[in-house]
């Protein structure tokens, strides 16, 4: 009835919408493709109508994710699914002017969740030529106050759990990606970062160097992470949103219950499994910055 298979968008509430804009048009090089009469501003890296959103506030922080989602059931048909499965979820059509068939939800943690099926078209073709340009977003990790009971929420969705730091991290999936969202334990609410992936780490390295003589300050990394294995650095936003940048990440193969083999992986094969934090948050010994945890 409902297979959810991708990370589509991440959206915050902006303060400075002035400088947010410049960070993710000129730094973080997305297409803005539209800004809508309440001035949201809607950014894209791929075909997608948007990846990026953001909405003028009083506050900064998440406001919403969404997951694209393919059924053969109506949207009426997949909101009674969910209330099935105990989510209370309704039309959406509030704030994306293009997406069709979109579900709202609030998850166990009061995380707005959206569900759609099309993006919508993108009147502004091709990627950037400045800035980072990052395939896509590819994971988005929030701060919860039971990882375990959201880790069983999003398994009624569909997601995997692949792997665990310990008790208290946990990474989910929907497609063949590690982790496209994961949650961490703790005493406060909010997105802990958003990832953006990029093509190699060439990309990444020649990344850092622009970040820097841009203003930028890198708060960690790079390094490899252990759940995951992906070479990861992390920086903020003007708003104080947490950004990963990584390249290499692990895929899982759903069909066989292990991530496709690498020569840096430390079992063989690699299933997922419980993680000690000290072996799984670098793999290349470099000291992991208070900023992150
Ligand atoms: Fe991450």
């Amino acid at each position: 009835m409902l297979h959810v298979f991708k990370l589509g968008f991440a959206a915050f509430h902006v303060q400075d919408m002035q400088a947010m804009k410049k960070y993710y048009e000129d730094i973080a090089g997305f297409t803005l493709t539209e800004t809508d009469k309440n001035g949201s501003a809607y950014f894209s890296t791929s075909t997608d109508h948007h990846n990026i959103v953001l909405i003028p506030s009083d506050r900064s922080g998440i406001h919403s994710f969404g997951f694209q989602y393919e059924s053969e059931g109506s949207r009426e048909e997949v909101i009674e699914h969910l209330k099935s499965l105990g989510i209370e979820a309704s039309k959406a059509e509030d704030g994306h002017p293009v997406m069709k068939d979109v579900i709202a939800f609030q998850d166990p943690e009061g995380y707005s969740v959206r569900l759609f099926r099309e993006t919508g078209e993108t009147k502004k073709k091709g990627f950037k030529s400045a800035g980072i340009v990052p395939n896509k977003i590819g994971h988005l990790s929030v701060r919860v106050s039971d990882a375990k009971a959201q880790v069983e929420f999003y398994k009624k969705l569909g997601f995997d759990n692949t792997d665990w730091i310990e008790d208290f991290f946990g990474f989910m999936t929907c497609n063949r990606d590690h982790h496209v969202l994961n949650f961490f334990t703790s005493e406060t609410k909010g997105m802990h970062h958003l990832a953006l992936e990029m093509r190699n780490y060439q990309h990444l390295i020649s990344t850092l160097d622009f970040l820097r003589l841009n203003g930028v300050n890198i708060v960690w990394g790079p390094s490899r992470h252990g759940a995951g294995h992906n070479i990861a650095c992390y920086h903020y936003d003007p708003e104080g949103n947490l950004i990963e940048l990584f390249t290499d990440g692990d895929v899982y193969i759903k069909e066989l219950g292990i991530f496709d083999p690498r020569p840096w992986h430390k079992d063989f094969p690699q299933k997922p499994k419980v993680w000690k934090t000290d072996e799984c948050l670098s793999l290349w010994g470099v000291d992991f910055e208070k900023a992150l945890v």
